[in-house]
C-alpha cells in the first residue's frame, strides 16, 4: 500500500479490513465502496446501487449510515446482526469491517 493512501484530512475516516488489516481512507461523504475500490482493494460488488447485495459485510466497530436499499439486498435481521452493505455505507467513524 502507498503511504500517501493513508495520509487523511481531518474529515475523512479510516476503514480497517479486519482479515487483512489493510487500511483504507475514505474521504467525506464518500461510499465505503468507492474507497475500497479506488484504493485497488477486491471487494465483490455489482449493481453499486443498494439493490443487489453483493457488497453486504458485516460491521465490526464504528459508526456508518446506509442510503436507500433494497430490503432484498440487506434484511431487517441482515441489519440487525451488523450487516451493512458498503455501496450504501457512509462513514461517520473510523470503522472495521470484514467481508468473504
Ligand atoms: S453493489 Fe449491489 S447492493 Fe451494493
Amino acid at each position: 500500500m502507498n503511504k500517501l493512501d493513508l495520509i487523511k484530512q481531518p474529515s475523512d475516516f479510516l476503514v480497517t479490513l479486519a482479515t487483512s488489516e489493510q487500511k483504507v481512507v475514505v474521504k467525506s461523504g464518500e461510499s465505503l465502496l468507492s474507497a475500497l475500490l479506488r484504493h485497488g482493494i477486491i471487494f465483490p460488488y455489482s449493481c453499486q446501487s443498494g439493490d443487489c447485495g453483493k457488497c453486504k459485510c458485516k460491521l465490526i466497530c464504528g459508526d456508518v449510515r446506509l442510503d436507500i436499499y433494497s430490503e432484498t439486498a440487506l434484511s431487517g435481521m441482515d441489519f440487525k446482526d451488523g450487516y451493512i452493505l458498503a455501496c450504501r455505507a457512509k462513514l461517520f467513524s473510523d470503522i472495521t469491517i470484514v467481508y468473504l
